[in-house]
């Protein structure tokens, strides 16, 4: 007779995450993702009222939550954070960097300002969260949230593409500094439709029509469709997964048409 077999289910039952960047959007959906799937969740970002609608329905799904505004580019607010999440919950367990911004000039035409934003939201913020967590983290999960712009050529997002491929080299070397104990891994969506997109991505639209032409999956994601492979990058099931970049962008970027 064999061992006798057992696995880690994939599940967030019983933990405890903060979700930044987690009032709209992909990071929205990851946030009640988890509370759906029994954690107790701190969905925030900078303005008070998104704050407050995704905390009332973090409430209503039966999470442990507070309500409290930061701001990736404001260490302070990013240490205040860490503090009512480590009094609502005792500790935390799984912290999502899901803040973005995206400039969208020629490079001729973008402004240093508009540069150093996006850089510092992007890829800077999750340097500042990630040191703050990850000090008294005991056994957890960071997950950042990249792109496919990571490693594609895009026009118009010199900033955007030059974080998220920041976002993965830091994804890597941060798992080799905080393992064992912490793991860090990062999800690379492709074309989700958010407000961040501005409608670029409604059906009839030049950009969607050339999207569904290229993709294997003639479609854009809806945000929901990332929340499983969070779930997974946050739950036990993933112990030996770290370092990694999972892509999920139904098969565009490997297309070869
Ligand atoms: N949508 C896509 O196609 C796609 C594809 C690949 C990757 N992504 C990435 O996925 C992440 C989420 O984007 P999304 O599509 O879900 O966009 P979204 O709906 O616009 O969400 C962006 C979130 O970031 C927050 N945010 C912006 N600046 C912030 C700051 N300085 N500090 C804290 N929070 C901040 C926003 O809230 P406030 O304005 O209230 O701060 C909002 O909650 C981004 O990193 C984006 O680059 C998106």
């Amino acid at each position: 007779m064999g061992e006798q077999y057992t696995h880690t289910p994939v599940t967030v039952d019983g933990k405890s995450a903060v979700v930044i960047g987690g009032t709209s959007g992909i990071g929205r959906a990851i946030a009640l993702g988890f509370a759906t799937e029994g954690a107790d969740v701190i969905a925030t970002s900078r303005d008070k009222s998104k704050v407050d609608a995704v905390t009332a329905e973090l409430e209503e799904i039966g999470a442990t939550t507070a309500a409290v505004t930061a701001d990736v580019q404001d260490a302070e607010s990013l240490r205040n954070l860490h503090e009512v999440a480590t009094e609502t919950f005792g500790h935390v367990d799984i912290l999502v960097n899901s803040a973005g911004t995206v400039a969208r000039d020629a490079l001729t035409e973008l402004s240093e300002d508009d540069w150093a934003r996006d850089i510092d939201v992007l890829l800077t913020g999750i340097y500042r969260a990630s040191k703050i967590f990850a000090r008294d983290m005991e056994s957890g999960s960071i997950i950042n949230i990249s792109s496919m712009s990571a490693d594609q050529a895009r026009a118009k997002r010199t900033p955007y593409c030059s974080g998220k491929a920041g976002v993965n080299g830091f994804t890597r070397a941060a798992a080799a500094d905080l393992a064992p104990e912490i793991r860090v891994n990062a999800i690379a969506p492709g074309f989700v439709k958010t407000p961040i997109t501005q409608g670029a991505y409604d059906e009839g639209t030049e950009k969607r029509e050339i999207i569904n032409q290229r993709s294997p999956m003639p479609r854009v994601a809806t945000p929901d469709e990332i929340v499983g492979t969070a779930v997974y990058l946050a739950s036990d099931a993933s112990s030996f997964t770290t370092g990694e970049v999972i892509t999920v962008d139904g098969g565009y970027s490997p297309a070869s048409i």
